[in-house]
């Protein structure tokens, strides 16, 4: 949610900040905004719209701001203030001393502008951020100029969640950051210090970072970076190595990232099992080490998470239920989590799981669980993330950068890493027996290339989605294994063809759903071929003979399906836990399709923000 680049070197600054905004700009693009210096001054430019209108923009400020060797920029996706020219950031202090841009939601932002107001201060937009930055402002003149000082009192005086990062007029050579809540990644590579929200906008510098940890300041300069608590103490900071190619950011002669990202799910799949795995054997434990013993105490086994990563915790839960049936497994949304009386302690484990790593529900829940004396586990795709730096173990899917907002890959990662955790959480347990394994990581291994042959008939489906992409709307349905997947079917074509589509256990549609059905209402139903294939077929014929089309994802080879179907899909055979390992692929590229076969900005749906980090 929002994003933020900043740079202070040798070089002109304006083209490696629009740059890091363009790689950036998944995490909000309802309005954009740069600050550079000129003789003495702070020049700020803004728009309402996408980074490339700021572009634009920046080619009409006066030539000299494109000499300027710092600045600071940002992508906004709105909370506080509609999203005009006016509220967008960098925001600057009535006085012109504080330039600043802002992730988060300042919490306590009435009071402070109240107070302020009430001083005489004119505040000129409907931000929270305003707030922040003319309270600032204050404090450095109150503080005699001392930076380091005003910027140990703004923080104390502000709640909520911040990363604010800010240019002082009268100080040309300096950029200072503040982390509580959101996310900043800081970079010193010999010659200029940047700062970003995401790691991905610093690759193309460095691969060398430095994340902020909560409650701390970062001071950039031309040939410094440094580190204070908010207590203004210094601190000390060793850069992480992330093995990321910025290339991998890179759209290549892909049309979309979207469409980029699914097909590099078999090598994403294909990494995760060779890295994780000997022969038929799963190999987490140099990846994760849990006190000897535990797994044998364990009672309860808790799956927390938002969105796509919520429906790969259903995935998980429902491999894990199926190999032991002594364990009391629940998967839950985390929003919901931190809200409700949730059990934990000594007895329970929770695996966290977010891409991100940043999103503000998940970090709750997992504190929470903390509290509880629950042990934790995080799976995330970003190293150095929150959830990676305050989870005491955390396993990094691999499923490198994703940039299209909907995920696909990393949903991937997630599912495959987590197959390789419940398995050898069941081990460490005693619980899995070696024909299990074996048959699992076997099925695991012959996926990547099933999965290719799925994306290879992408025509057939782009063809599918063609046809059905003027319904009114979409029923997802299916059973068991299916269900995640129906919801994931339906989240993607919400997400991004914004239509509207729900999901549904296929026993479930009797119950009010089946009200709805007729002709213009396409029902989309997963019908592999295992115990389950009739008692689907069966609910797919009350929809039929409702009037709805359907189209239905089989099993190859499975001809009979076809008399209960106006199209199918049909996909390779896989063991029955790993249907959802094929079964996206089809549910993502008609998604895809349909959103492209409506003109939808696929890669930047509207409303959408890739990393939520607020509440
Ligand atoms: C946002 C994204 C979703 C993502 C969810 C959870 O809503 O648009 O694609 O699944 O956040 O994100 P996380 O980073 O925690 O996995």
């Amino acid at each position: 949610m929002c994003g933020i680049m900043g740079y202070v070197g040798k070089s002109p600054a304006s083209g490696i900040i629009l740059e890091g905004l363009a790689r950036q700009e998944y995490r909000g693009y309802d309005s954009a905004g740069i600050a550079l210096r000129r003789e003495g001054e702070i020049i700020n430019a803004k728009i309402v719209g996408r980074v490339s209108e700021l572009v634009r923009k920046v080619g009409e400020l006066p030539p000299e701001c494109s000499q300027s060797t710092s600045g600071i920029g940002h992508t906004r996706w709105a909370t506080h203030g509609g999203v005009t020219e006016t509220n967008a950031h960098p925001h600057e202090s009535a006085d012109g001393m504080v330039v600043l841009v802002h992730n988060g939601i300042i919490e306590n932002s009435r009071e402070i502008r109240d107070e302020l107001e009430s001083n005489g201060i004119r505040f000129r937009t409907e931000t929270d951020t305003e707030a922040a930055c003319q309270l600032l402002a204050v404090l450095y003149g109150t503080c005699g100029g001392d930076a380091l000082k005003a910027m140990r009192k703004l923080t104390s005086r502000l709640t909520g969640a911040f990363a604010l990062v800010i240019m002082f007029r009268d100080r040309p050579d300096e950029i200072w950051c503040a982390r509580k809540g959101s996310p900043l990644v800081t970079a010193f590579d010999g010659s200029a210090s940047y700062c970003a929200s995401d790691p991905t906008a610093l690759l193309g510098h460095t691969h060398d970072l430095c994340f902020l940890e909560e409650g701390e300041l970062a001071l950039l300069s031309s040939d410094d970076l440094k580190f204070y608590g908010f207590d203004g103490q210094p601190r000390d900071k060793s850069p992480i190595h992330l093995n990321w190619d910025s290339v991998m950011a890179d759209k290549g002669h892909y049309e979309h990232f979207m469409r980029k990202e699914i097909g590099e799910q078999p090598d994403v799949l294909r990494l995760t099992i060779d890295a994780h795995t000997i022969v038929t054997n799963v190999a987490l434990e140099k990846s994760i080490t849990l006190p000897k013993g535990l797994m044998k105490k364990i009672r309860r086994v808790q799956f927390v998470a938002c969105g796509t990563s919520y429906y790969a915790t259903i995935v998980a839960r429902d491999i894990m239920e199926s190999l032991d049936g002594n364990l009391d497994i629940s998967v839950e949304v985390a929003s919901e989590y931190r809200y409700r009386n949730i059990r934990g302690g000594e007895d329970t484990i929770a695996v966290f799981v977010s891409q991100s790593g940043e999103t503000a529900d998940t970090l709750a829940a997992a504190r929470i669980a903390k509290a509880l004396g629950t042990h934790c586990i995080a799976m995330t795709n970003v190293r150095g993330s929150t959830i990676d730096r305050e989870v005491e173990h955390t396993l990094l899917s691999l499923a490198g950068p994703e940039v299209g907002v909907a995920a696909t890959k990393t949903f991937m990662g997630q599912i495959s890493l987590l197959a390789l955790l419940v398995m050898h959480l069941l081990k460490e347990r005693e619980t899995l027996s070696a024909s299990d394994e074996a048959r699992l990581i076997g099925g695991l291994r012959s996926l990547p290339a099933l999965q290719q042959s799925v994306i290879e008939r992408e025509d057939e489906i782009a063809a599918l989605a063609k046809k059905y992409c003027k319904s009114k709307g979409f029923f997802f349905i299916g059973r068991r294994e299916c269900v995640p997947l129906t919801m994931e079917g339906a989240l993607k074509l919400k997400e991004i063809a914004y239509l509207p589509s729900e999901a549904y256990a296929a026993g479930e549609m009797k119950h009010g759903p089946i009200a709805m059905l007729d002709e213009k209402l396409t029902v989309v139903a997963l019908v592999p071929d295992t115990d389950l294939r009739e008692k689907t077929l069966s609910n797919v014929e009350e929809c039929r003979a409702r009037n709805a089309p359907t189209l239905l994802i089989v099993s190859e080879g499975d001809h009979d399906a076809s008399a209960h179907a106006n199209d199918m899909i049909a996909v390779p055979r896989t063991e029955p836990e790993l249907f959802p390992f094929i079964g996206v692929i089809p549910l993502q590229l008609f998604a895809y399709h349909t959103a492209r076969s409506l003109d939808r900005d696929i890669d930047m749906p509207r409303n959408l923000a890739k990393s939520v980090t607020v509440e």
